[in-house]
């Protein structure tokens, strides 16, 4: 096999050299005692970014969204998200292993969310039922196949929460992506959420790193449980100078991602599996109706150099990112489309 052309995910990014040299001369210090003026300075950035007083650099997005969710829930009590949200999907059950959180959900919709159907769900304080403290939305939405939910039904949601006096949390791993599809400025969701988790290492490149966002309290607070889940870290510096590269440099150019997921839509559209209408830098692909099923798509893919993830037996997924090339893009669309046809 010549070249291999990795559209699982937008984590395979490996750090440019303005990245890697970004790294080399970043200044260190002992973050456990706050001693480390560059990760200092990312979370000052981030915050401000968000329009939120504080964040807190975490070592995945999946710490920090568990970080958050303990944040806003205690033990035996309950967080609403949707059935396909990665925090109950993708998180290894850390809800209720670490927090102790019962989880309901919503039936799964991505981001066609419906603020009304969360609002009937909310359960109050009482004796007989668990409360609900927290909902947690997800921008973009990646089992959602990239879906960005809409600003106005976020401005509902935060109504919701206001009116039921729960918290609301946003699972931020790709909101740049969302900023970017949609032009609405990143204080303008930040304004909606009590906190949120945003992550450097998927589409931006960096090699590890996700930040809380939030109140002072509530992240001073976020950096007790990160110390107790294990993610303090020390010279921890030379990662947050690659995600302060990424922000100055890889935020702009996710468009180019759209684009190419664009393109890869337009390939698989006419065989029927396109899952729904491509926004961001996720295609996602249901093969329920093709005789081919995930494995055996995935399998003929491979063969010809390209992966791809299955997520399901008749579900699929593409993902474009820095990495991949427009003369890549053009190939995978020429290696789909050969497949589907088989
Ligand atoms: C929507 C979403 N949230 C959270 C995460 C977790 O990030 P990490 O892999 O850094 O734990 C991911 C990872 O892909 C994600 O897609």
């Amino acid at each position: 096999m010549g070249e291999v052309i990795d559209l699982r995910t937008d984590t395979v990014t490996r750090p440019t050299p303005g990245m890697r040299e970004a790294m080399a001369v970043a200044e260190v210090g002992d973050d456990v005692y706050g001693e480390d003026p560059t990760v200092t300075a990312l979370e000052a950035e981030v915050a401000a970014l968000f329009g939120h007083e504080a964040a807190l650099f975490a070592p995945s997005g999946s710490m920090a969204n568990q970080i958050a969710l303990q944040l806003h829930v205690p033990a035996g009590d309950e967080l609403l998200c949707d059935a396909d949200a990665h925090v109950v999907t993708y998180e290894v059950g850390a809800a209720a292993a670490y927090g102790g959180i019962s989880s309901r959900t919503w039936p799964a919709v991505g981001a066609d969310l419906d603020p009304d159907v969360v609002a009937g769900m909310i359960r109050p304080d009482g004796y007989f039922a668990v409360p609900t403290r927290a909902i947690a939305v997800e921008q973009t939405h990646n089992r959602g196949g990239g879906g960005v939910i809409p600003l106005p039904t976020l401005r509902r949601m935060r109504e919701v929460a206001d009116e039921h006096g729960v918290a609301l949390h946003c699972d931020g791993a790709r909101i740049w992506h969302a900023h970017v599809a949609d032009g609405v400025p990143l204080a303008g969701y930040g304004v909606l959420f009590d906190t949120l988790s945003v992550c450097l290492s998927k589409g931006l490149g960096a090699p590890v790193g996700s930040l809380i966002v939030g109140s002072a309290e509530k992240i001073a607070r976020a950096r007790f449980l990160r110390k107790r889940m294990g993610g303090g870290m020390r010279q921890v510096g030379v990662l947050a100078a690659a995600g302060r590269y990424a922000l100055a440099h890889h935020v702009g150019r996710l468009a180019d991602d759209h684009v190419k997921a664009a393109r890869l839509a337009e390939a698989v559209a006419p065989h029927g599996v396109l899952a729904s209408v491509v926004r961001t830098n996720i295609v996602p692909l249901d093969l329920t109706k093709h005789p081919l099923d995930a494995h055996a798509l995935a399998a003929a893919a491979r063969a010809e150099g390209l992966l791809i993830s299955v997520l399901g037996p008749r579900t699929a997924r593409l993902v474009t990112h820095l990495d991949v090339t427009d003369a890549q893009i053009d190939r995978a669309a020429t290696i789909l489309d050969t497949a589907l046809r088989a």
